[in-house]
Formats: C-alpha cells, structure tokens, sequence
C-alpha cells in the first residue's frame, strides 16, 4: 500500500477527530438504542461523523463496501473485495461521560483481511495509523508492538467488564488497567504502551478490525477467542473473544486465558 494513500487515510480520520470534539464542544443529543436498557447511547456526533467518514472514504476508495455501525447495513458489501469497516466513536459512553478514551476506528480490509487501520482519540489529538506489512505510526512516528516485561504484564481492561468482575480471575497475576473503547486500547498496545489486552465478551467488527490492523502492523500479535486470526467482513459482524499482545507477551497470555476462561470453539 502506498504512503500516500495511507496519508490521505490519516488526514481523513484526522478530520473526522476535530469534527468529533467541534460538536463535543457545541453540545450534543444522545440517545439510546435501546432504551428499556439505557446501556448503548449514540449521540448527534456518532451520526455526523458517520455521515462524514463515508463520504469521504468512499471517495478515497469509490471501489469498496461500507459497513459501519452507524450505517444500516447493506447485503452488497459482501461482495465487494474492499471494505471499510468503520465505527464513528467508538467509546461513545466513555464520550457522553467526558472520559478522555474514546476513538474514531476506520479499517480498510481486502477479502477479510485486515490491511490498514487508523484510530484517533479525538480528546487528546492522539493519532494511530498502520498498514499489514508496511508499517505503523503514532502522531507520525514509528510504533513497535514490543515491550521489555515488567514483574506483572500490564493489560488495558474494559471499564464495564471490569465493573462486571470480569478481571477478578486474573487480579493475582495481571496489572489491569480501565481504558474505555476497545479500538483505542488495541492501539495503545500497537505502541507498546501496555503488554496487552483482551475481552472475553462479543464484539462487532467495526470495534476491533482497526485496531487488530494497528497491531498486526506494528509487528504484535492477535487473535479471537477460538485463537484464529480474524477475518473481516462477514455476514454476521459478531466475534467472540480477543487477545491482542507484544510479542513477548502473547504466549503467555494465550495460555493464562486457556486456564482461566477455556476456548469455546
Ligand atoms: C463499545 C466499545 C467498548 C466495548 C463495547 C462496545 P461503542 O462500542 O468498543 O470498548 O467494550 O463492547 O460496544 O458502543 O462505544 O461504539
Ligand atoms: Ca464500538
Ligand atoms: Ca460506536
């Protein structure tokens, strides 16, 4: 893929960040999409960058599919080689809450594979941006997905599994950090911020396929629960489980999970 495809990637996302926090400034409305439940919130700003982001990403690539959270979703994705796989923020409660963690996630992936990704973190100006084979980047600088291991390998939790306990069985041997959305996690670990991260839970594509882009990119390791690497761009966008680590770390985590929480496939 060329730099300066990948470029006009970046500015895009970049874009859709400061239109983010505009309308995070001016104020905005939210609603739930389910609201017996109050649990999924989408704001005013989810929908307009998702306006945004498909306009100016089909522009970019008029040749591939959208599927977005925001978008209803169309059956001729399916037949497209490329598709964007994109969630407007993603952390839309840490958003709502002003918690400084949440993310614009665009994927692009070829056949099911994750082939390039981008993550901002529209509060902080906080740029991710990585291409499988050819490279990432933090604000434009070179990431690994490595880090020398301390006495206890350091994993970014999600704050509401955390709050659900989920993370207990692992309080004796994992430092576990709260970070909200899952796509800016995955990149905080492409950039060796942390040895790791993972959630036994359901996640849809659009929250994960930029971020396992980042870290494949930067040289890391993931996969889903079942332990195979993820494909993209499917019928049902449901994926169950995921661990994403350096290099020096995965094996080890791969194996704390089999222990703790046995693979279900
Ligand atoms: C949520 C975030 C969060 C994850 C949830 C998702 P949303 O996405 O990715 O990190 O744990 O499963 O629903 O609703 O903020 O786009
Ligand atoms: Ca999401
Ligand atoms: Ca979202």
């Amino acid at each position: 893929m060329e730099k300066a495809w990948l470029d006009g990637l970046a500015a895009v996302v970049a874009e859709a960040g400061r239109l983010v926090e505009d309308i995070a400034r001016q104020g905005f409305d939210t609603q739930f999409k389910n609201p017996d439940e109050r649990r999924d919130p989408v704001t005013t700003a989810d929908l307009a960058c998702d306006a945004f982001l498909k306009e100016r990403l089909l522009a970019l690539l008029p040749e591939a599919g959208w599927l977005s959270e925001e978008t209803k979703d169309r059956p001729d994705r399916l037949t497209k080689r490329w598709v964007w796989i994109v969630d407007p923020i993603d952390g839309t409660r840490e958003f709502v809450r002003r918690i400084p963690e949440y993310a614009v996630s665009v994927a692009l992936a070829r056949d099911g594979e994750p082939v390039a990704g981008a993550v901002v973190n529209p509060a902080t100006g906080d740029r991710f941006l990585g291409a499988v084979g050819v490279g990432a980047w933090r604000n434009g600088k070179p990431i690994t997905c490595s880090r020398d291991r301390g006495e206890r390998l350091i994993i970014l939790g999600s704050r509401s599994e955390m709050n659900r306990g989920e993370f207990e069985p692992f309080a004796d041997v994992l430092d576990v950090r709260a970070v909200g959305s899952i796509a800016y996690k995955l990149a905080l670990v492409a950039a060796g911020e942390a040895d790791g991260t993972f959630s036994l839970g359901p996640k849809h594509e659009w929250d994960i396929a930029a971020g396992v882009a980042l870290v494949l990119a930067a040289g890391g390791q993931v996969h889903d629960g079942a332990g195979l690497p993820f494909r993209f761009n499917r019928p049902n966008t449901l994926t169950h489980g995921i661990l994403a680590a350096t290099r020096e770390a995965h094996a080890d985590l791969a194996l704390l999970l089999e222990r703790h929480a046995p693979r279900r496939a």
